[in-house]
């Protein structure tokens, strides 16, 4: 199983191309099942969790082709229903082909997700907003069974907890449902945005985009189109901290701060430069210890949890003290060991990490745990004295593209050993 191998402590310069964001290419992947007409998706980025998607839209009958520029998927014809469980069991976002699925063939039947790394992270949302629509759910061994026979009704559901794949899940539903569907206390991630403007132009009526109410009157049915997927937020707001942990100074290529208003405010709470410059973010780190700044993870526009543990990395050796609260997931410290067996000083409350900085961290032998943890692992290698070398790097396969790449374009010393 492939290692990770970084010898820490050169500060990063140059530019960093920020790739498309993996979380809104997800959702758009499966929009394709709701048209019998070619969907091109460009600035997808390669990654497996894209691969393990378009393996499952393979399976349903979708064709898939991947270009140098561009994906094209086309659900012509479907074969297939059915999102079985060695799939979705692997990737949790393939959860997202359930309500296009019932939506174009009247039915679906997809495997319940399970437990993963980050906590029990159940679909009763999807479930209760589709049944809302009008389908009916039986759940046995193991699966979902959703049927609407004769096509999803209108109706409005508010969301008890924002639920960022159920708003696109449901957002994708009432496309092809009859009359007007309201989604109440939506997600705005600018990924669910991303979702809305593809659904917009391959004729469908969604307004209210960007806020938590969404109004989306049905269509009969939906047309191609040739749509690109927004930047990721989450890899910019990675390679922002990555450079000011190191004491860097790096231009992020195709990144607005709008995307990412919260962790750019923290940074810059943190001494952090941040400036914009046509499309790109310059960001630079200041000469001395970054300062320690409290963070609470939200809902977008707060600060995004798939940050959390890049956050807890660059505050290990701040100057002072950062308590980081984690609001959305349960069990999302596991970095905290692993930061820890570097030389960090951590201490975890419930849903709350007290970080108080030290001066240096070391390298040493850790485990990647989940996407973000595994990341979070990289940035501490990247100022960690001597060798840090992280094993389980699959997980962070799933979400960086190209990140020992990038990384090393900017001066790092980091490689994959096999
Ligand atoms: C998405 C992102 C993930 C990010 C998360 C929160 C994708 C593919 N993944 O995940 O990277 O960390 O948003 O920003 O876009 N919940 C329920 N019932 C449900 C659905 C969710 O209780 O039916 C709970 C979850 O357990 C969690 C919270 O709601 O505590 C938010 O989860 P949600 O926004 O749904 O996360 P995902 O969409 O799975």
């Amino acid at each position: 199983m492939d290692k990770i191998a970084i010898r820490g402590g050169t500060p990063l310069k140059g530019e960093i191309k920020i790739s498309g964001a993996k979380n809104a290419s997800l959702p758009l992947m499966a929009a394709c099942l709701l048209t019998d007409k070619p969907l091109i998706l460009e600035n997808v980025p390669q990654l497996s969790d894209i691969e393990s998607m378009g393996e499952l839209l393979t399976q349903l009958g979708v064709s898939v082709d991947v270009g140098p520029d561009s994906t094209t998927l086309c659900a012509k014809d479907l074969n297939s229903t059915t999102a079985p469980y060695d799939v979705v069991r692997k990737m949790r976002a393939s959860v997202l082909v359930l309500c296009p699925l019932v939506a174009r063939a009247g039915e679906a039947h997809v495997s319940m997700p399970g437990g993963c790394a980050i906590g029990p992270r159940p679909i009763d949302l999807h479930l209760k907003g589709l049944e809302a629509l009008g389908a009916t759910i039986t759940l046995e061994e193991g699966y979902v069974h959703a049927h609407a026979p004769n096509g999803l009704i209108g109706a409005t559901y508010t969301f008890p907890m924002i639920s960022v794949t159920g708003t696109e899940n449901l957002l994708m539903a009432a496309t092809l449902a009859k009359g007007e569907t309201r989604l109440v206390n939506a997600a705005r991630e600018p990924e669910v945005g991303d979702l809305a403007d593809c659904l917009n132009a391959m004729g469908a009526k969604i307004s209210g985009i960007g806020t938590s109410t969404l109004v989306i009157e049905g269509v009969e049915s939906l047309n191609g189109t040739t749509h690109k997927v927004i930047g990721d937020r989450i890899e910019a707001g990675t390679y922002a901290m990555a450079s000011a942990l190191t004491g860097g100074n790096v231009r992020l290529r195709g990144m607005r701060l709008d995307l990412i208003p919260t962790v750019a405010a923290f940074l810059r709470q943190a001494g952090v430069q941040l400036d914009e410059e046509g499309n790109d973010i310059l960001v630079k780190a200041p000469k001395g210890r970054l300062k320690g700044v409290d963070v609470m993870t939200e809902p977008f526009p707060g600060f995004a949890t798939d940050l959390q543990a890049q956050w807890m990395a660059l505050m290990c050796t701040s100057d002072g003290a950062s308590m980081i609260t984690e609001t959305i997931f349960e069990n999302r410290f596991m970095h905290v060991p692993e930061l820890c067996r570097m030389g960090a000083n951590i201490t975890v409350h419930g849903s709350s990490a007290l970080v108080r900085g030290v001066d240096k961290l070391k390298g040493a032998p850790v485990m990647a745990t989940d996407l973000r943890a595994s990341v979070s692992l990289v940035l501490a290698g990247l100022v960690a004295e001597g060798e840090t070398l992280i094993s389980r790097v699959y997980h962070l396969d799933r979400g960086y593209e190209k990140v020992e790449e990038k990384l090393r374009a900017c001066g790092a010393n980091i490689e994959r050993r096999g």
